[in-house]
């Protein structure tokens, strides 16, 4: 008898395992998708209003009076404890000191006018108000590859304000320059929140795209990092034709088939490849607990944590700063700066400012719920389905998450080019633009040649 139960156990469970190895492998099908979904606030109209409006960035007096005075009347912040630095979280000493920079030395309209020097617009995709930086290469008679770029949290299209110029002007053996589009997401920056649940970045991708297409492109190249790079892995699943290629410097593969293949790895890491050891032993991953609580809170509750960021700059700066420190240069976790000196603190504190202007702190924040605590069966279906599209990889030091090429491969078989450099971090764009663009280049012109069949 005994033995009987036990060949049906081991049935089972060979069963089990054929099914688990069945669903990891097998690649579903398109979920069904409405490419016109809409987000608006109100109702949509009978006729949509599809105009381009130029928009400029302003830092207008009322808000920075009330800013100044809502900095200036904070209440006494607790000191750190003894010998301690930011190990608790962000060393309110050094806070004090830089909103005492915000406050009095930060030049609002200066640092607006900067922003400026760029042609901005807005318009209205699926019910949101969309705002975006489009710039033309400076010179004639030369190919111009349209690029769409995208950020992610905690920044705006301003993250990307040292590297626009080096991808607009031609550069030396390139016979191409790029026309940039730098759009905030919606509900980041000066584009529109939506006030439905549901804006994933599976749908972030797809409005992205639909700006794009608002703008008369029907092919386009796209640059991303952190959530702009998830929306775009989306984008470019979705619409394999339309999108030429993909640079990212947060490229992920998220399905289970990769996770699995990580944890296998692990059992033998020297065998999986070059710079291995920013993964294995995983156990190294332990910082990642320690900085990710952040990341659970607002997957979860990001509308309690936003009413005291909406209500107070100091919360707010406290809150970015630390969390772009950790994001830059994890070496120095236990400074007073917490690794914050990698940036430029006018950088760090545009990106504050522009969170605070636009009231923005909740709406950008509920991404990480959409996409993890609420998420809907279509993101999981499309991490599965790989992508067509020839797709480019930058891998940075300090960046938060680090997968090999034969992880990436999953989602991205057609990994034209992989670049692993011993430096920069999750900011790119701010830290090292001319790396970026550099690779960019180099990204596009493999690209064109994947097109042609000589890759
Ligand atoms: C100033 O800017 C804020 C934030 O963008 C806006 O809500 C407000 O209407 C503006 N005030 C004036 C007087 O322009």
């Amino acid at each position: 008898m005994f033995k009987y139960i036990s060949w049906l156990v081991a049935a089972v469970a060979i069963g089990y395992g054929v099914r688990l190895t069945y669903s990891v492998y097998k690649v579903p099908d398109m979920p069904k998708l409405d490419l016109d979904r809409w987000w608006g606030q109100t109702p949509r109209p009978k006729e949509e209003d599809t105009s381009v409006r130029p928009f400029k960035v302003e830092f207008n007096d009322t808000v920075i009076v009330d800013l100044k005075k809502r900095i200036k009347n904070r209440r006494p912040l607790t000191p750190p404890l003894d010998g301690i630095q930011s190990e608790y979280g962000i060393n309110t000493v050094y806070l004090e000191n830089l909103l005492t920079y915000w406050s009095e030395k930060y030049d609002f309209k200066k640092r607006a006018e900067l922003l400026n020097r760029f042609p901005h617009y807005k318009t209205k995709i699926q019910g949101l108000d969309i705002q975006f930086i489009r710039v033309k290469p400076s010179v004639k008679n030369l190919k111009v590859l349209p690029l769409l770029v995208l950020h992610g949290w905690p920044s705006s299209s301003k993250e990307f304000d040292k590297m626009i110029p080096m991808l607009t002007t031609p550069k030396d053996g390139y016979d191409f320059a790029f026309e940039v589009i730098a759009a905030d997401l919606p509900g980041f920056g000066f584009s529109e929140g939506t006030s439905k649940p549901g804006l994933n970045p599976v749908q972030i991708g797809i409005i992205m795209r639909n700006l794009v297409k608002r703008l008369g492109f029907n092919k386009f190249y796209v640059h991303a990092g952190d959530w702009g790079s998830q929306a775009a892995t989306h984008m470019v699943t979705i619409f394999p034709d339309e999108v030429m290629g993909f640079h990212t410097n947060m490229p992920l593969s998220a399905s289970l088939k990769s996770v699995l293949k990580i944890l296998l790895g692990s059992l033998a890491p020297s065998l999986t490849g070059e710079h291995y050891q920013r993964l294995y032993p995983l156990s190294q991953l332990q910082y990642i607990v320690r900085e990710s609580g952040y990341f659970h809170i607002m997957a979860t509750k990001p509308d309690t944590l936003g009413v005291s960021l909406t209500d107070s700059p100091t919360g707010l700066a406290a809150y970015i700063t630390e969390k772009m420190a950790v994001g830059t240069n994890r070496e120095q976790l236990d400074t007073p700066h917490g690794g914050l000196e990698s940036l430029e603190l006018d950088d760090v504190l545009d990106t504050i400012t522009i969170q605070w202007v636009n009231n923005c702190a909740v709406t950008s924040m509920r991404v990480y719920a959409e996409d993890y605590f609420a998420s809907s069966p279509e993101v999981h279906r499309l991490h599965k389905i790989p992508t067509k599209v020839p797709t480019a990889a930058i891998k940075l030091k300090h960046e938060v998450m680090w997968q090999p090429d034969w992880v990436l491969r999953d989602k991205f078989p057609n990994l034209v080019q992989s670049t692993s450099l011993d430096l920069g971090g999750h900011y790119a764009a701010l830290e090292i633009p001319k790396v970026l663009a550099d690779d960019i280049f180099a990204a596009a012109t493999k690209f064109q040649k994947f097109h042609q069949g000589n890759v």
